[in-house]
């Protein structure tokens, strides 16, 4: 831990606990991809990416989906620099590809309250895709008002503000290669 402790991408932050080392994360973002590439034996598959959590996540899970795939983003906020979700869902960039007809998988870094999908998934129903799924790397399970099952889930979260493999805190600390919770 004295290493990690000094890290200098910490900014003088000290990590309190490592939920999931950069190991561990590669082994099951390989599983998911197996996972993903058996669910879909056909049909055009778009990958979109919730920026910006999840942009780690996606750039390793999508080279581990061993099937043709296409790959768009959206991007929304609703945290701001608070360390609670505020529930104020915007959407920032809306995909540009044709979503009409398509398998769309949504890949999300963590679900927390669930406010988030349920909005984006509501507005994902109405492009008339031929299925939609959430693929989420952390799930807190505690989301009561999510409205949508999450297909695929790389692991369940403990209840703790995390940072890291995507996951900030006001915008800091999404380069670190493991998952941590921060003193
Ligand atoms: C975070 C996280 C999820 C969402 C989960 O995004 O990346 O997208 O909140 O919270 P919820 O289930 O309570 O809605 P954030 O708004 O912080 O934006 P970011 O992806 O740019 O970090």
């Amino acid at each position: 831990m004295t290493a990690i402790a000094a890290d200098p991408r910490l900014s003088g932050r000290k990590v309190k606990r490592i939920a999931f080392d950069a190991e561990t994360i590669a082994t099951r973002v390989a599983e998911l991809g197996a996972e993903i590439t058996e669910a879909y034996p056909d049909g055009e598959l778009l990958v979109l990416g919730l920026l910006k959590g999840s942009f780690i996540f996606l750039s390793d899970l999508v080279r581990k989906i061993n099937r043709p795939i296409q790959v768009d983003f959206l991007v929304a906020a609703s945290y701001g620099d608070a360390m609670v979700s505020s529930g104020n869902v915007r959407l920032l960039y809306d995909p540009e590809t044709r979503l009409e007809g398509k398998h769309i998988l949504l890949v999300e870094d963590i679900v927390d309250s669930g406010r988030t999908l349920n909005k984006l998934m509501a507005l994902l129903e109405e492009r008339s895709p031929s299925s939609l799924e959430i693929c989420a790397l952390l799930h807190k399970r505690i989301a009561d008002e999510l409205h949508y099952d999450t297909r695929f889930v790389g692991f369940d979260a403990p209840h703790e503000f995390l940072v890291g493999y995507g996951l900030d805190h006001a915008e800091n600390f999404r380069h670190l290669p493991y998952i941590a919770s921060l003193q």
